[in-house]
């Protein structure tokens, strides 16, 4: 095989290490059906599931959902109820089935404002499955970019760091996201064209795939055009590809 071929070969086997979800369209799914939008969420739900799935048979180390936004609240309380009570599902219905998958589960956000019902069974779920290994599964709740670089710089303030040892990597370390590894593809769903205020510091190379499908629609087939698509891009982090250096 030439080097062409051979490079194209091995992006093609390239798996993102870490994959970041902006799972949008639940409430376009369900009002398309004629159901109340927690039934998307519900769908979504189970997409969700699957994802996890996939992850898990790909290899993917890091999973990142967005849940809830700090923007979320602005909803109408039944639906900002149903959100938060199926993360209380999902931390206790779904959790034996994750342990078992070896899904180490993270929140990532503002727990502070969050229901003390749902912030307890978050701290059940994060606590049993803090031993696993195969999959990490960050969910962000309560989360926003900006607010996640705020908090950031007021602990490094009110922490005293000295300027000089404020660096791209001992910043990193006060985000939500300490310890994880940048995402390297952004997939999100409906086909909007936006970021949302998700994960601003932390994808600043990522790849963005769109998947023109609401998000209970989200299947393999999409997961896998995701990745090829993930597979054939040239990252080059600002600078050359080594065929131009
Ligand atoms: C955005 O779609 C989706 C959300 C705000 C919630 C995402 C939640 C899930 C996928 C279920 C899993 C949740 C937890 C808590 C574990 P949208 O409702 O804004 O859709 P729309 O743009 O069509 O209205």
């Amino acid at each position: 095989m030439n080097q062409m071929g051979t490079e194209q070969t091995d992006r093609k086997h390239n798996i993102p290490r870490h994959i970041a979800v902006i799972m949008d369209g639940n409430g376009r799914w369900a009002q398309k059906r004629g159901l109340p939008r927690t039934a998307g969420h519900r769908a979504g739900m189970k997409t969700l599931k699957q994802t996890v799935r996939w992850c898990v048979d790909t290899g993917v180390e890091h999973l990142t959902v967005y849940a809830f936004s700090t923007e979320n609240w602005k909803r109408p309380g039944d639906e900002v109820s149903f959100l938060m009570n199926l993360m209380i599902e999902m931390m206790k219905r779904e959790i034996e089935e994750l342990d078992r998958k070896g899904v180490k589960i993270c929140v990532l956000g503002d727990l502070e404002p969050v229901p003390e019902g749902t912030r307890e069974a978050i701290r059940q779920g994060v606590e049993r499955t803090a031993g696993n290994t195969t999959l990490q599964l960050n969910i962000a709740f309560n989360y926003g970019g900006r607010q996640d670089i705020l908090q950031a710089v007021r602990r490094i303030a009110s922490e005293g760091v000295p300027p000089a040892e404020i660096t791209e990597e001992t910043f990193g370390n006060f985000l939500y996201t300490e310890g994880i590894p940048d995402p390297d593809l952004v997939i999100r769903t409906s086909g909007e064209l936006r970021i949302s205020n998700f994960l601003l510091w932390q994808i600043a190379y990522a790849e963005i795939v769109i998947a023109d499908v609401l998000w209970p629609d989200f299947d393999r087939a999409e997961f896998d055009r995701a990745l090829s698509a993930y597979g054939s891009r040239r990252r080059r982090y600002g600078g050359l590809d080594d065929d131009n250096r």
